[in-house]
């Protein structure tokens, strides 16, 4: 009798460790809202059991104080947080920063010791009234200058949690997304010691190749490009994630996974990689962006385009007319699972779920979150 409960209590805890090891840390951002017709996501579209973390994307700081940033974000807290009633393991995170956010702004308040302690003592009273359960630092190509300063942040943040934690609570999670480049994380990150302040750091491996590049090229590579010399060579996830594990431990690191494709529109009849072109790729139907394409709109696109792979790379990009986009797509993603699983990291990141068919109208897959769903699936898979 006394065994049969081990037995079980033993199972149970294997059954556990099987389907909660990888971490699957999904963006949400406070702009799809606006989004036309079918591209509008709010938090309650959601599937409560996709992701293990949702990161809301993003805060303000005003005042040197946290804060919200669009007029609606504390409904929008309320429907995100309403998830964990229906999977209470769920945890849900506020994001700082950006790329629209500078890091000057971040400079100014980190820099001064005052305006510091003020933004870091605002933190945990505002997570906890929201519901949230960490906060996440998006401080984009810090530089040379506040390298020091982006660690004191992080540094003091945790101990701030630490302390707030001693009244009984939880403890808040703290996680960093950092620049992927080499150039930008030499300059600007300590990525040794920030990572042992941080519950999980994530490299944003994407937006590696650009219309400022002068040709076609995927964004978000597996593996180095044969075109990619100089500095270029370091412009791939591989590059990225070898180059973080130098000075991080695995279990600390995410990987990202962007939902979105880079697009271009091409100057002559070349179709391949490394064609010239005139520019970046025509704005979506929804996401109305130069270069950028939705996950959802690509799927509408790839309707009458030609698809090719790119062997050494294993991503795939497709062209129509003189339209060209590089993308992720099922076979992608689980080549960048096995990928990860392979270097014992601590799961994926996905920027974001707005950009996935979250309706699972657009790509003909019967279910929503078609490309988060891969991923969640490869994750779990033995
Ligand atoms: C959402 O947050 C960002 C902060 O990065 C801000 O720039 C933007 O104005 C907010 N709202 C919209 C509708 O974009
Ligand atoms: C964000 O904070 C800045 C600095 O206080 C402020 O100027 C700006 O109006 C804020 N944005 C919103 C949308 O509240």
């Amino acid at each position: 009798m006394g065994l049969r409960v081990v037995q079980t209590g033993f199972a149970v805890l294997v059954l556990l460790q099987c389907c909660f090891a990888y971490k699957l840390v999904c963006y949400y951002t406070n702009w799809s809202q606006y989004r036309e017709g079918d591209g509008s996501c709010f938090p309650d579209a959601i599937g409560p059991s996709l992701c293990t973390h949702i990161i809301y994307s993003f805060a303000n700081i005003s005042n040197n104080e946290i804060d919200i940033f669009e007029w609606n974000d504390e409904t929008l807290y309320g429907m995100l947080n309403a998830l964990k009633i229906r999977n209470p393991k769920l945890k849900t995170l506020l994001s700082v920063g950006g790329w629209n956010f500078g890091s000057q702004r971040f400079s100014e308040i980190a820099s001064n010791e005052q305006k510091r302690r003020t933004f870091i003592k605002s933190v945990p009273p505002f997570l906890r009234e929201h519901g949230f359960d960490g906060l996440d630092i998006t401080w984009l190509t810090p530089g040379r200058r506040n390298k020091q300063l982006h660690t004191t942040l992080i540094q003091e943040l945790k101990a701030e949690f630490a302390q707030e934690a001693q009244s009984g609570a939880q403890e808040l999670l703290l996680s960093a997304a950092v620049s992927p480049g080499k150039i930008d994380i030499d300059s600007g990150y300590d990525i040794a010691q920030i990572s042992q302040h941080l519950d999980f750091i994530s490299t944003l491996t994407y937006d590696f190749h650009g219309a400022w590049r002068g040709s076609t090229g995927h964004h978000s590579p597996l593996f180095r490009g044969q075109k990619d010399t100089h500095s270029y060579r370091y412009s791939n996830t591989d590059y990225s994630v070898g180059y973080m594990l130098r000075k991080a431990p695995a279990d600390k690191l995410v990987m990202s996974i962007p939902i979105f494709g880079r697009s271009f529109t091409l100057s002559s009849s070349e179709t391949g990689v490394g064609a010239p072109i005139s520019g970046p790729g025509i704005p979506g139907r929804f996401t109305k962006e130069e270069g950028f394409l939705a996950y959802y709109e690509i799927c509408e696109f790839l309707h009458g385009a030609t698809v090719h792979r790119i062997p050494s790379q294993l991503v795939p990009y497709a062209t129509k007319g003189n339209q060209w986009v590089g993308y992720d797509d099922q076979e992608s993603v689980r080549s960048k699972v096995q990928y990860l699983k392979q270097k014992q990291l601590a799961g994926a990141a996905v920027w974001a779920l707005d950009l996935d068919d979250f309706r699972g109208s657009f790509c003909g897959q019967n279910r929503p979150f078609p490309l988060i769903n891969a991923i969640k699936d490869a994750l779990s898979a033995a």
